[in-house]
């Protein structure tokens, strides 16, 4: 950097609007945005998550409805999550065609085609009775690569549903590779993957364990990273993208700006941010009690994770933001 000659009066950039937009560094457009979603089965109304204000368990009409209106919205994509009825110790509503999850992908796609992108979680806690993302060994631990085997059949399961993107969510080692290599296998080159490869075992879920209804009992700090852990991000970075991911995600998004700015830097695919249901939990709830302007904390919470390295942001404000979006300012 060279030295500041004294000239430079950096105010001057920020006295109007005008100036502001001309000069700003970062925007956000609705392309970069993807909604997460919740689908449940066997309920005829939505269903609202109480600790998402705004958030529902949606019907596989209701879901489709909301898929318009994020590609009329001009979104990048939207998330997928099943909520099933029925629960087991392997998750076999996971895999199976007739489950909520496949059946609303194919709603999905049939509504949508390709205006919109449909991603899909691949993941096994929404569908155990147990509630971890894998299947367990006589011990009752997680099994790594006993659930790489359920990974790879729900992941047959989505790419015949139609799954443009699967979500790799579960954090076991070796999912990106095992999963590539059957969907090529198949014949389904064109399926990408997004993978969470930094996944941190974070607090800040909360509230998307009721949005699912999980039975866990515990936590998942035997597969998802410490929060204490920076280098380690490098490393699960470095397996998946050597394992084929298309994209690899950050997640949390607002804690782990740090991770987020660290792949950024180095990652060769485009790199993903989840802003998950904690983050978006805890602006509601001080913007409920008028403690923080609801609306500015919503764009720079965003802005922030895309300034940090995102080129792509998963967050339940997706289609109300995109409703903000100007054109010529952009958020
Ligand atoms: C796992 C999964 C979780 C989230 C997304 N995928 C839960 C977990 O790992 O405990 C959390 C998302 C959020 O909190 O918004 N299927």
């Amino acid at each position: 950097m060279t030295s500041v000659p004294g000239r430079v009066r950096p105010r001057r950039l920020r006295a109007t609007p005008a100036l502001r937009r001309m000069a700003a560094q970062t925007r956000v457009v609705p392309a970069m945005l993807s909604l997460p979603l919740f689908v449940r089965d066997g309920i005829d109304e939505p269903v609202p998550v109480a600790s998402m204000p705004g958030v529902v368990q949606h019907t596989r009409d209701s879901l489709r409805r909301v898929a318009v209106q994020a590609a009329e919205a001009g979104l990048g994509a939207v998330m997928l999550f099943g909520v099933p009825q029925m629960r087991d110790a392997t998750g076999s509503g996971a895999s199976d065609p007739d489950g909520i999850l496949n059946l609303a992908i194919e709603d999905l796609v049939a509504e949508v085609g390709d205006a919109l992108v449909v991603q899909a979680d691949l993941c096994l806690d929404e569908f155990t009775d147990h509630g971890h993302c894998g299947v367990l060994d006589a011990a009752g631990r997680v099994d790594n690569d006993a659930t790489l085997v359920r990974y790879v059949e729900m992941a047959r399961a989505q790419a015949a549903a139609g799954a443009h993107v699967l979500g790799l969510s579960g954090m076991m080692d070796g999912q990106v590779g095992a999963v590539r290599d059957a969907l090529d296998a198949d014949g389904r080159t064109e399926v990408a993957i997004l993978a969470y490869a930094a996944k941190y075992a974070s607090a800040f879920y909360g509230p998307f364990r009721e949005a699912v209804a999980s039975t866990l009992v515990g936590d998942r700090r035997a597969y998802q990273m410490d929060p204490a852990n920076r280098r380690e991000a490098l490393l699960e970075v470095e397996l998946d993208i050597a394992e084929g991911a298309d994209l690899v995600m950050v997640k949390p998004a607002m804690s782990y700006l740090d991770i987020l700015a660290d792949v950024a830097a180095v990652s060769t695919v485009p790199v993903a941010a989840y802003q998950v249901s904690g983050e978006y939990s805890m602006v509601e709830a001080a913007a409920a009690q008028g403690w923080i302007d609801r609306r500015r904390a919503v764009e720079e919470s965003v802005l922030s994770i895309v300034r940090a390295g995102a080129d792509h942001v998963l967050t339940y404000w997706a289609l109300e933001l995109a409703g903000w979006w100007d054109e010529s300012r952009g958020l």
